[in-house]
């Protein structure tokens, strides 16, 4: 984390260094494939897990010990934050500017009881979170295994056809011309069910999506369907 006590000189050699970095991804210089970042959902699962599933519970909806213990009971954010802009969402999670917000957004989410992060977390990691409350808030589906899990699983097996970030561009693709579906891409993967999902990896699909039946076990396969789900928020 960049503290505000850097120094000038300091700050433009790391900004010098930042924009090395994002130069030599953007022409691809960078890490080998397989150290993509994961998705932003992913991460901000693995952050809410850590850090505020004590209060709002395992699916958002306020139920966590640590709510009860306390005597508080954090809403449902499974619904909350579907009207709420993410400039507002990054202003609750590190209190910062809270003070500023009004109107319907001031409703009820001014309690003490809420942490302030801002020390806590980078801003990408801020935005992660947020696109995990987008998902609890927008997906339809639970996540019905583990999706770290799911991850290295999909690394091993998945990723030489669907693609390191899921889109569909693995390695494979182009030695056989064959066209994955893109995970990252909710209009495909939302309409499918979980026990959808499950089944094509189970028993495959087409010509090139193979059965993973002889391979995986159930666990894997729910772990693998909850990182799907990830890739697409
Ligand atoms: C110590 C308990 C506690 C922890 C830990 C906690 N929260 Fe909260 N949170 C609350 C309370 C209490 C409220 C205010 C009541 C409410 O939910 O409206 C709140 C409100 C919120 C809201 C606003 C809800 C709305 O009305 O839209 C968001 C978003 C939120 N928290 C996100 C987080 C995130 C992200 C984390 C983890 C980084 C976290 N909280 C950790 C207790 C907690
Ligand atoms: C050899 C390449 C290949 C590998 C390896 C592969 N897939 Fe696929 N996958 C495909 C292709 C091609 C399709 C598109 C099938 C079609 O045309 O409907 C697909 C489609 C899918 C679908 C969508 C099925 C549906 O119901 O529409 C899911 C889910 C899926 N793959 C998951 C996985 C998982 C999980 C793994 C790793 C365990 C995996 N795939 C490994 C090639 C692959």
């Amino acid at each position: 984390m960049f503290k505000a006590t850097m120094t000038s000189v300091g700050e433009i050699f790391m900004k010098n260094i930042i924009h090395t970095v994002v130069l030599l991804t953007l022409i691809g210089v960078s890490a080998p494939a397989a150290a993509a970042n994961p998705a932003p959902a992913y991460e901000g699962r693995r952050l809410y897990v850590s850090y505020c599933q004590l209060c709002h519970g395992t699916d958002g909806k306020g139920d966590g010990p640590l709510a009860k213990a306390m005597k508080i009971s954090p809403a449902n954010l499974n619904t909350t934050v579907r009207s709420r802009s993410d400039t507002i969402l990054t202003k609750i999670i590190t209190g910062e500017g809270r003070q500023t917000i009004t109107g319907r957004d001031r409703h009820n989410l001014l309690s003490e009881a809420m942490p302030e992060w801002k020390d806590v977390f980078t801003e990408l990691q801020v935005k992660s979170l947020i696109a995990y409350l987008r998902f609890l808030g927008r997906s339809k589906h639970e996540l019905m295994g583990d999706p770290e899990h799911g991850m290295q699983l999909y690394q091993q097996y998945c990723q030489v056809c669907h693609g390191v970030e899921g889109d569909g561009d693995g390695i494979m693709t182009s030695l056989m011309g064959i066209m994955p579906m893109d995970h990252t891409n909710p209009n495909e993967t939302e309409s499918l069910s979980n026990e959808e999902i499950a089944n094509s990896i189970l028993d495959g699909k087409q010509r090139f999506m193979p059965a993973w039946r002889d391979i995986l076990n159930q666990d894997d396969v729910e772990a693998l369907v909850s990182y799907i789900r990830l890739l697409s928020h």
